[in-house]
């Protein structure tokens, strides 16, 4: 598989406060909460699974970390051997500061790296297949919104990126930057280089800006539908997206208490 050929690693970051979504996660996890019949974390993982990658660390923190280790077992529910959790202290610091703790995972190896809040319907198989072929650098998913303020936001020119906006209040394109991403192992040297950003956090989108400079930041546009799920309402469209599209295609995933495969 394109993957394991690529020697991928799969990072989901889930960390941070969810702060946006007070009072349900006031004493819980964002990624713990469910969406239409599975926790939220479940999604982003199961992305990852779907595309051939089988070594994967998830990043969460907080005082529900422990939660994730009972959750996700081994990785069983997902027919993995083995998963693998990271802690990040100090709640929001960034996504930019939650990937730092995945350098010793890594270990040299490319990864891929999806927000733990984000789903999907179809599968992330091309970008991975064509990052498998880039000689070095990064690759970003994109996808077409109707609000690109709300994220970080791309301006093209000729057809590539020449800049990525966080949430600018003048979007230059109606393309959204999925939180799904590829890099190369020096991705940890460019996170070294990071400062906080105006809202005290280590920013994603300047890690990629870094790629853009280089001349090394690739892109595709991902089919079918995406969201995040950090607001009320992107947590309410999340739900109903999974539970029209039938609870989506995790052909693989297996209940919690057997292996038998969830029947949909
Ligand atoms: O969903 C895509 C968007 O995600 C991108 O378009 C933006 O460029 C990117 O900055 C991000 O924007 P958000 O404002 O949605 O990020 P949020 O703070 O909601 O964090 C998204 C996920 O990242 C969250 O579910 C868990 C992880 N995270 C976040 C922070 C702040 C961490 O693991 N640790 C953190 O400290």
């Amino acid at each position: 598989m394109e993957a394991n050929k690529h020697n991928l690693k799969g990072v989901v970051l889930a960390g941070g406060l969810g702060s946006r979504l007070y009072p349900l996660t006031r004493v819980t996890n964002k990624h713990l909460l469910p969406i239409y019949d599975r926790p939220m974390i479940f999604y982003p993982i199961q992305a990852l699974v779907n595309a051939g990658i089988s070594d994967i660390l998830v990043v969460t923190g907080g005082q529900s970390a422990g939660e994730f280790l009972r959750l996700l077992e081994n990785g069983s529910p997902f027919g993995l051997k083995q998963i693998h959790l990271a802690y990040q202290e100090g709640g929001n610091k960034g996504i930019a500061d939650a990937l730092r703790l995945a350098e010793p995972f890594a270990a040299g190896s490319p990864i891929c790296v999806i927000l733990g809040d984000n789903i999907i319907e179809n599968n992330i198989c091309e970008a991975v297949h064509s990052f498998s072929k880039q000689p070095n650098g990064a690759h970003v998913i994109l996808k077409q919104v109707e609000d690109p303020e709300r994220f970080g936001c791309p301006e093209f020119k000729n057809g590539q990126i020449l800049k990525i906006e966080e949430k600018p209040k003048q979007p230059k394109s109606e393309y959204a930057v999925t939180g799904i991403y590829l890099y190369g192992a020096d991705v940890f040297q460019k996170v070294e280089r990071l400062t906080p950003s105006w809202r005290g956090e280590l920013e994603i989108t300047d890690v990629n800006n870094m790629y853009v400079a280089e001349g090394t930041l690739s892109h595709s546009v991902l089919d079918g539908w995406w969201t995040d799920a950090g607001t009320f309402d992107s947590l309410l469209l999340a739900w109903n997206l999974v539970a029209e599209s039938g609870a989506n295609k995790m052909t693989n995933l297996q209940s919690s208490d057997s292996s038998t495969r969830v029947s949909r």
